[in-house]
C-alpha cells in the first residue's frame, strides 16, 4: 500500500509564548511536508519542502513523532532532497538517525526510532541555482541603500535581495549561501541594528554561510571602521569571509555617493561572486 497524505504546512509555534501571531508569521520559514506510508516496505516517508532550520526543525520533529506513534514497527524516512537545510539542523537531524533516537518536538524526551536522512542537494551541484544572496542593510539617508542595491543588482544569476535589517530572518540562511552585510559608519562602528543582528548570528546560523561585510562613510582624516568590526564578527560567528572590508564614500553626513562608488559596488559583487565560487 502507498498512502499519499495531502501536503502538510507546519511552522513551530513553540515561540508564541514570548512572540507576537504576526511576528512568528514574518520570522519562521514555513515548511511544507507530505508523508507517504509504504507498508510493504515497513517505511514512511516524510517528503519535505522549504528551508529547515533550528527555528521550526521541532515542529518536523512532531510530524514524526505523529507518524511513529501510529506506525511504530516502521522505518521514518526523513526526505530532504527537496529542502535546504540549515549547517546546525542538518548536524542536528543526522546525530538523531545515527542514535536511532526521535526528538518529542514539545519537550526533552526522546524516543528509539529507526530514523534515515536523504541529504539535501549538495550546494556545490549546480552553486548557481542553488546559492541564495542576502544583501542585508541599514542606511538612514539612503546611500547605503544605494550601495546594497547596486551589489544585489550585480550578484547576476543568483537569487540576490537587499533586506533592510529589520526585515531580516536569519532562519532564510542556509549553507552555501552568500550573506553580505551592510552599514554606515556611526560613530566608528556599525549602526545598534547591524550590531545586534551580528551578535544573533552569533549562534550558529553562520556555519557554511559565505561573507562580507562594507560600509558607507565621509571622506576625512580620522572616520572609524564598521565594516572591518562587521567582518570580524561574522568570521567569529563562523561564517566563512569572502573579501576584504569595503568601504564605499559619502559626500558630507547625508550623501550622496561621491562618483564612481556604485560601479565599484558592481564590480565588488562580481569579485565576491568569483570568489564565492557563484
Ligand atoms: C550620528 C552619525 C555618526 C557618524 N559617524 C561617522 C563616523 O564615525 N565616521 C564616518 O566616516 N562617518 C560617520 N558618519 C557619516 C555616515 O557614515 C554617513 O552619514 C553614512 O554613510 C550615510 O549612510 P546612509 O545614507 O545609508 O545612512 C556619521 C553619521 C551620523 C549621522
Amino acid at each position: 500500500m502507498n498512502v499519499q497524505r495531502k501536503p502538510l504546512e507546519i511552522q513551530d509555534r513553540s515561540h508564541l509564548r514570548t512572540g507576537g501571531l504576526m511576528d512568528a508569521h514574518a520570522r519562521t520559514p514555513r515548511l511544507k511536508v507530505t508523508v507517504r506510508i509504504d507498508d510493504n516496505l515497513e517505511t514512511s516517508r516524510i517528503e519535505v519542502h522549504g528551508v529547515v532550520s533550528a527555528a521550526n526543525i521541532r515542529a518536523l520533529y512532531v510530524v514524526c513523532r505523529r507518524v511513529s506513534t501510529k506506525l511504530p514497527d516502521h522505518e521514518i524516512v526523513i526526505d530532504l532532497a527537496h529542502a535546504r537545510v540549515t549547517a546546525d539542523a542538518i548536524e542536528e537531524l543526522r546525530e538523531r538517525a545515527r542514535l536511532s533516537l526521535l526528538s518529542s518536538g514539545i519537550d526533552a524526551s526522546v524516543t528509539p526510532c529507526r530514523l534515515r536522512i536523504v541529504d539535501p542537494p549538495k550546494h556545490h551541484q549546480n552553486q548557481r541555482d542553488r546559492m541564495k544572496a542576502h544583501v542585508v542593510y541599514d542606511s538612514a539617508y539612503g546611500n547605503t541603500k544605494s550601495v546594497a542595491e547596486a551589489i544585489t543588482d550585480a550578484l547576476d544569476g543568483l537569487q540576490a535581495t537587499a533586506v533592510p535589517v529589520g526585515d531580516f530572518n536569519p532562519g532564510v540562511l542556509a549553507a552555501g549561501d552568500l550573506l553580505v552585510v551592510g552599514s554606515p559608519i556611526n560613530g566608528w562602528r556599525p549602526t545598534p541594528k547591524i550590531t545586534e543582528l551580528l551578535s544573533a548570528l552569533g549562534n550558529g546560523p553562520l556555519k557554511g554561510v559565505k561573507a562580507a561585510a562594507f560600509d558607507t562613510r565621509v571622506r576625512m582624516f580620522i572616520h572609524g571602521d564598521a565594516a572591518k568590526k562587521m567582518t570580524h564578527a561574522l568570521r567569529s560567528g563562523g561564517a566563512e569571509i569572502v573579501s576584504e572590508p569595503m568601504p564605499f564614500y559619502v559626500k558630507g553626513t547625508e550623501g550622496p555617493l561621491r562618483s564612481g562608488e556604485i560601479g565599484k559596488a558592481t564590480a565588488w559583487a562580481r569579485a565576491l561572486l568569483t570568489s564565492a565560487g557563484g
